[in-house]
């Protein structure tokens, strides 16, 4: 892998999204938007002629027909067939030389020897195709299945700027209504599954397209609707590929959405099962997969010993990264609970252990109802607790409240002025004084003061710890955000290069003071 891919890579297993830059000018764009158009009109001219070219195919018939596929689903699915010889697309584009071919993916250039000559051939070749199409329809790329045995089994597009299988889904396009009707999703690992299932009474199917499940897949899949039921055969590389998911899922999770896990027995696919055991009891499968929440803890656990201290504390040791990419929410809390019940911990002292974002066990405050930008996340929790100690302002400088401003432009004003507002009080200051002093201002705080009326007392050293936390984590999503941002750039710059150094160096000591803190 490349850098960058690197990078991409890891953020994903992370549940991270490198941003990238989008920032195009509107002629940029609108040669992005020409290229797209001209390439999907590439691709929707191919896929008529794979199509065309299934009908008088026989060995792909009857290729078909043995995988017990009706032609009213090949239809529905614009299955068609690459057939044998090596420039078949030549028929169908004029100019089969042309560059667009090339990015398209559909055609090979293979450069000989003397770099003079060179030879085009088409991809695809005695293939069952399977057209891939954007949320939109347009046709982004293709699978392509040998008949019976052969290597590769499955040949698919490259990818190329409106295709990538980080981002698609198989078969979302055609689902989309029936994901409507059911309720909910199904996404399975094979382009044979979806098509299957669908025919069995099951349209509600997509596939992941030979990749891992990417924190991009679920985004997609949560604009659909609110409950996701992966499936995943019953092997090593099934039980792999769920660990993926779990990670992709965890940052998009909230109290209104249901994601389950669901395991075959070893032998099967979704599609061996439902034909060999019917309908209905697939359908008991999808009923009885296992939530998100218990596959957690199951993940977390292992095959560790939960009757030792050493194994809880490696329990707690997996599920602590998995529960800070989470969002606050009761689900959150019941993770951290089941947690807590089986490694014998309370749940606050996990949330402070893993300095998870607004801890919910302790502080116990619902969501304010805010008439402007009320401060969200790190940022409010550190303007509760300086509300409520206004004597801790002095843990507050320039710098961070500089990278408060970075992270959160809205509320920065609110926070620097109520740091400023508590330092001058100095070290006498207490809530009763600052709750005063900020009505008097006939200010934004009093959503804060009066959360904080009702907040039960908490141990001071306690709070001072959580704050610390708190503004370590702020100073650290900063540093994250200019890293990603170099890495995006390419790194190519010496600078660049000596300045991610520092960074790393930077986040290196600002996890050691977490240690440190944590072990005190
Ligand atoms: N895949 C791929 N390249 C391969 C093998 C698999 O891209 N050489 C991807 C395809 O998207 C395929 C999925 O991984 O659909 C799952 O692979 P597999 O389980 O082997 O395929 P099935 O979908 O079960 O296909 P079939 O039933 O036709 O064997
Ligand atoms: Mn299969």
């Amino acid at each position: 892998m490349n850098f960058v891919d690197a990078v991409k890579d890891l953020a994903q297993s992370n549940g991270m999204i490198v941003p990238e830059d989008d920032r195009l000018l509107p002629a940029q764009r609108a040669e992005v938007n020409a290229r797209s158009l001209a390439l999907s009109d590439v691709m929707t001219r191919a896929c008529d002629y794979y199509r065309q070219q299934l009908r008088g195919a026989e060995s792909a018939v009857a290729y078909l027909k043995k995988r017990g596929l009706t032609g009213e689903i090949a239809a529905r699915f614009g299955l068609g067939y690459a057939p044998e010889g090596w420039d078949g697309l030549r028929s169908v584009f004029s100019d089969y030389a042309s560059p667009a071919l090339v990015e398209a993916g559909l055609v090979i250039d293979k450069s000989d020897e003397d770099a003079s000559s060179r030879k085009r051939y088409d991809r695809f070749r005695e293939r069952i195709m399977f057209p891939i199409r954007n949320t939109k329809g347009q046709v982004i790329g293709f699978g392509g299945r040998i008949l019976d045995q052969g290597e590769p089994k499955y040949l698919n597009s490259p990818e190329t700027p409106l295709f990538q299988k980080g981002h698609e889904l198989y078969g979302l396009f055609e689902a989309r209504q029936a994901i409507r009707d059911a309720g909910y999703v199904l996404v399975t690992e094979g382009y044979m599954d979806v098509v299957a299932l669908a025919q069995l009474g099951f349209p509600q199917v997509v596939a992941t397209l030979g990749t891992a499940c990417t924190s991009t897949h679920v985004q997609k899949l949560l604009r659909q609707t609110d409950h996701v039921v992966f499936s995943f055969d019953g092997d090593k590389a099934g039980r792999r590929a769920a660990r993926r998911a779990l990670d992709a899922c965890l940052p998009h999770v909230n109290d209104n959405k249901v994601i389950k896990f669901l395991f075959l027995p070893v032998e099967h696919d979704p599609d061996s099962y439902i034909r060999e055991l019917g309908a209905d009891a697939f359908e008991v499968q999808v009923q009885d997969a296992m939530p998100l929440s218990q596959f957690f803890l199951k993940e977390v656990v292992g095959d560790g010993d939960l009757a030792t201290a050493e194994g809880r504390a490696r329990a707690q040791f997996d599920a602590k990264p998995l529960l800070q990419i989470m969002a606050p929410s009761s689900l959150r809390l019941q993770m951290v609970r089941g947690l807590a019940q089986l490694t014998q911990t309370t749940p606050s002292e996990i949330e402070s252990l893993f300095e998870l974002s607004q801890p919910v066990a302790r502080a116990r405050v619902a969501p304010p109802k805010s008439k402007r930008s009320a401060p969200v996340g790190l940022e409010r929790q550190v303007m509760r607790i300086l509300v409520a100690h206004p004597s801790l302002a002095f843990m507050l400088d320039e710098s961070i409240l500089d990278d408060a401003a970075k992270l959160a432009p809205d509320g920065a004003e609110m926070l620097t002025q109520l740091v400023s507002v508590s330092q001058e009080m100095g070290e006498q200051a207490n809530f009763a004084a600052l709750a005063e002093r900020l009505r008097a201002t006939g200010s934004d705080f009093d959503i804060l003061i009066a959360e904080i009326a009702e907040q039960t007392e908490t141990d001071f050293d306690v709070v001072k710890l959580e704050l610390a936390g708190a503004l370590r984590q702020i100073s650290s999503q900063v540093l994250k955000v200019e890293m990603m941002r170099l890495a995006a750039g390419g790194l190519r710059d010496p600078a660049d290069i000596a300045r991610y150094r520092e960074i790393t160096l930077l986040q290196e000591e600002i996890r050691r003071q977490a240690e440190v803190e944590a072990a005190r």
